[in-house]
């Protein structure tokens, strides 16, 4: 099987990759953790990956996984990522059908070379802080807990987490 990481192309469907966020999400979704992925419609995907760049994983030519990345600015909601020298990490799914086989880690290290050559001397990014197998997959790989937040809507509180570029 061969895996290729790319930035989305102008040919990539948004219906598509919302079919994927919220495949990637379900499971979330049935605990009753609603991470906006898990219903997001196909405006919010586009809206969402459009604000910065957007990367896509395909095995063998088939959408598998994506994740989107932006610049840090005032327009966030939280303080701690409010800086232009950190990027934040968001809409990270792959597909339920090949999890566990190195797509999201491939996802997650190609968006940390993107924005470290973008300038970037940090990643940030936040999950529900009782996905508690989310929140060791981040640190297994080098993040950490910086903060939490109670994002407005949600019926979970999340933690921040950073990873150092
Ligand atoms: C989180 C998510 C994106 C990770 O994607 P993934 O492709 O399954 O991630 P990886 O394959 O890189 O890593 C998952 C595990 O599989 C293991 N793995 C990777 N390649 C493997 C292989 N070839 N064989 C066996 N296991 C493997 C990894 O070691 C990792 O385990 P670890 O954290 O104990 O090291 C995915 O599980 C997902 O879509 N979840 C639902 C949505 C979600 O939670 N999004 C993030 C919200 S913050």
């Amino acid at each position: 099987m061969t895996l290729r990481v790319r930035a989305l192309e102008p040919t990539d469907s948004f219906t598509a990759l919302t079919a994927l966020l919220h495949a990637g999400y379900a499971r979330l979704g049935a605990l009753g953790l609603n991470y906006t992925a898990v219903d997001q419609d196909v405006e919010t995907t586009r809206r969402r990956a459009t604000r910065g760049a957007c990367l896509v994983a395909e095995l063998d030519g088939r959408l598998v996984g994506t994740l989107a990345l932006w610049r840090g600015g005032p327009d966030e909601e939280t303080e701690r990522f409010r800086r232009a020298d950190a990027f934040v990490l968001g809409q990270f799914a792959v597909d339920p059908a090949v999890q566990r086989r190195g797509v999201g880690a491939a996802l997650l290290a190609e968006a940390e070379r993107v924005a470290r050559a973008a300038g970037a001397v940090e990643v940030l990014g936040d999950t529900a802080e009782t996905a508690t197998h989310l929140v060791e997959y981040y640190r297994r790989r080098g993040w950490y807990v910086v903060g939490s937040v109670h994002w407005p809507g949600k019926t979970y509180r999340s933690v921040l987490l950073a990873k150092a570029l």
